[in-house]
């Protein structure tokens, strides 16, 4: 999520610091928002020259003490003492009117930029994967977030070419609740033998003109994440999100998606096959 984010911001016209712990990840991401920009040069979307500008703004950085700007996107690791700990060590580095925006797709804002020095600068801005393609950002607002704040991230989203919808400060915002509901009940009918995998996600396709099925979405985002989110929401939303034991039985078997060569769907076939390609 990182690097789309961050091709996004270069695109729109704004230097832009990608930091990463990871040198080995910051290697891949590198590569990723070429490979990205690469195919809109030959779509004809943009230039060679707007792709060379755009890879220009990026600064891709493994120090923290480089990382100096007036709004920061974390979209680290789903742990909010993590996430408390980054921003907090931001926050030292800069100056006092900088913005601390959250990509997290569950947490409670609120919950962890309370403990953060500066929470009325403090946003969640929820991105889609993949960010370049994805028109929406859910913009999160605690109650201590400012006006100010606020502007600023809308701001920020409209030069990115993307559209706001603005939350009140809720454990899932709007699309990971309904997402989370979705996913969960689609496991719920599977469990009781109401339809095979393919024809819940055809039906959910062809029927509610949904782009992908619920269990090819669930494959792609990963079982383990979908049971963290759902675990988290049953904990903080109550009993309609209990994550459901066919869910959590896969997980325990390292069915966890395609990542895994194997979620709902097997996909050990469509690896040998690639690789023999
Ligand atoms: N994957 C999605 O589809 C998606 C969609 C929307 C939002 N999100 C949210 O975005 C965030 C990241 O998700 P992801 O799927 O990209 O995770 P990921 O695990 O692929 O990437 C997280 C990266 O953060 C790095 N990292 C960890 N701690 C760090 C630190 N202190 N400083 C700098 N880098 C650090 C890790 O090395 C890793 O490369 C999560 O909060 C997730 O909820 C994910």
């Amino acid at each position: 999520m990182g690097s789309g984010i961050a091709q996004v911001t270069a695109q729109s016209g704004l230097y832009t610091i990608l930091y990463e712990l990871n040198e080995g990840v910051l290697e891949k991401a590198k590569a990723s928002i070429d490979k990205s920009l690469t195919s809109l040069v030959d779509k004809g979307k943009i230039t060679v020259k707007e792709k060379e500008k755009t890879i220009a703004r990026i600064q891709f950085a493994h120090d923290i003490q480089t990382c100096l700007a007036d709004i920061f996107i974390e979209a680290i690791i789903e742990k909010p003492e993590a996430k408390i700990a980054l921003f907090n060590q931001l926050a030292e580095l800069n100056h006092s009117e900088c913005v601390f925006a959250s990509n997290t797709s569950s947490l409670s804002i609120a919950d962890f930029t309370d403990v953060t020095v500066s929470r009325d600068r403090c946003v969640g801005m929820h991105f889609f994967n993949p960010v370049p393609k994805m028109k929406l950002i859910e913009l999160v607002r605690t109650p201590h977030t400012s006006d100010e704040t606020v502007v600023t991230c809308r701001e920020v989203a409209r030069r990115m070419g993307k559209e706001v919808v603005i939350v009140n400060e809720a454990p899932g915002f709007i699309t990971t609740r309904v997402n989370a509901l979705i996913g969960n009940e689609a496991f719920n009918m599977l469990e009781a033998g109401i339809a095979t995998p393919e024809d819940i996600d055809k039906a959910l396709k062809l029927g509610l003109n949904h782009p992908m099925g619920p269990f090819e979405l669930v494959d792609l985002v990963g079982l383990d994440v979908r049971l963290k989110i759902l675990e988290y929401l049953h904990q903080t939303l109550g009993e309609k999100y209990r994550p459901n034991s066919l869910l959590r039985q896969y997980v325990e078997e390292g069915r966890l998606g395609r990542k895994t060569g194997r979620g709902v769907y097997d996909y050990s076939q469509q690896k040998t096959a690639e690789n023999k390609t």
